[in-house]
């Protein structure tokens, strides 16, 4: 569904290339691992996917095709729409995510608000549904909550619904899970989970973090400094690492069990 080819990307504002050439394909329904050092390049190749960084701040080179359909080329409004309702993200820090003045339902809703012609009645009932598909109890308390009387895991949950509420086809997770503790952490992981399963909802799941992602992911690409040094099955990857950056990384791995299957 979503394939990136040669993509060059470079700040207005920087002397060289933030991603120089990358190459990736995200199949349908799957969980696409993308890791890699401070600086690599990944939250700019997610921004890029989802038409968050545009040409008054970046140029660029190559592809991004959504079903054959370059994102990069698209100039009409139509491809952009698609763009907006079938790619949703969720970023590390939920608390910036949100308007810290407005009530959480309106934002689960947003989404929905900008692509649909729902009336408002469908939106609110879209909305706690969302809400009680990640989990959230108390919905129709919750949607009346602002950001600072719910917790840092709640509040994750409520991003997570609103990047769900329209039903995207791919969710791109950008560190999701790093600012919760552990507990939480496996806890949306497991949604993560679930929701690629139920909902056949591609991910693109990007993290430092080489334990989740060999937990969650199906495959894994690596990124170093601009480029993407390996790809390959997750086990393949963690048993047979080629590049020697991969190497490292694996060996960094804090744990005792790393070697065993
Ligand atoms: N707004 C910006 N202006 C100029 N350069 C930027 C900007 N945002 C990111 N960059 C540069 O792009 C490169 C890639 O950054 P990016 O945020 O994608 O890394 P990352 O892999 O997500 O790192 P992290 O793991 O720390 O989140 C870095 O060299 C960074 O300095
Ligand atoms: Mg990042």
């Amino acid at each position: 569904m979503l394939e990136i080819r040669d993509l060059h990307v470079q700040f207005h504002t920087s002397d060289h290339e933030a991603v120089r050439g990358i190459d990736l394909k995200v199949d349908d329904g799957e969980i696409m691992g993308l890791v890699g050092e401070s600086g690599s390049g990944k939250t700019v190749t997610a921004m890029m996917v989802a038409g968050l960084l545009q040409s008054d701040r970046v140029k660029t080179k190559g592809q991004i095709l959504l079903d054959g359909e370059d994102l990069l080329r698209a100039d009409g409004d139509d491809l952009r729409r698609r763009q907006g309702k079938d790619i949703c993200v969720v970023f590390q820090e939920p608390m910036s995510a949100l308007n810290p003045v407005m009530r959480i339902g309106p934002q689960v809703e947003e989404c929905l608000r900008v692509h649909t012609k729902l009336s408002k009645a469908e939106r609110r009932e879209l909305a706690l549904q969302a809400m009680r598909d990640v989990d959230l109890d108390d919905v129709e308390e919750v949607y009346k909550k602002y950001p600072h009387e719910l917790s840092g895991g709640m509040l994750q949950r409520v991003c997570i619904a609103a990047a769900i509420v329209s039903r995207p086809r791919l969710l791109l997770a950008d560190e999701p899970t790093t600012a919760l503790d552990v507990t939480i952490q496996a806890q949306i992981l497991e949604l993560l989970k679930r929701l690629n399963r139920e909902r056949d909802m591609s991910i693109l799941f990007i993290s430092h973090n080489l334990n989740v992602v060999r937990k969650l992911c199906t495959r894994v690409a690596v990124m170093e400094r601009g480029l993407i040094v390996e790809e390959g099955e997750t086990d393949q990857v963690f048993h047979r690492p080629q590049a020697p950056y991969t190497q490292r990384l694996i060996a960094a791995i804090p744990t005792r069990r790393k070697i065993d299957g």
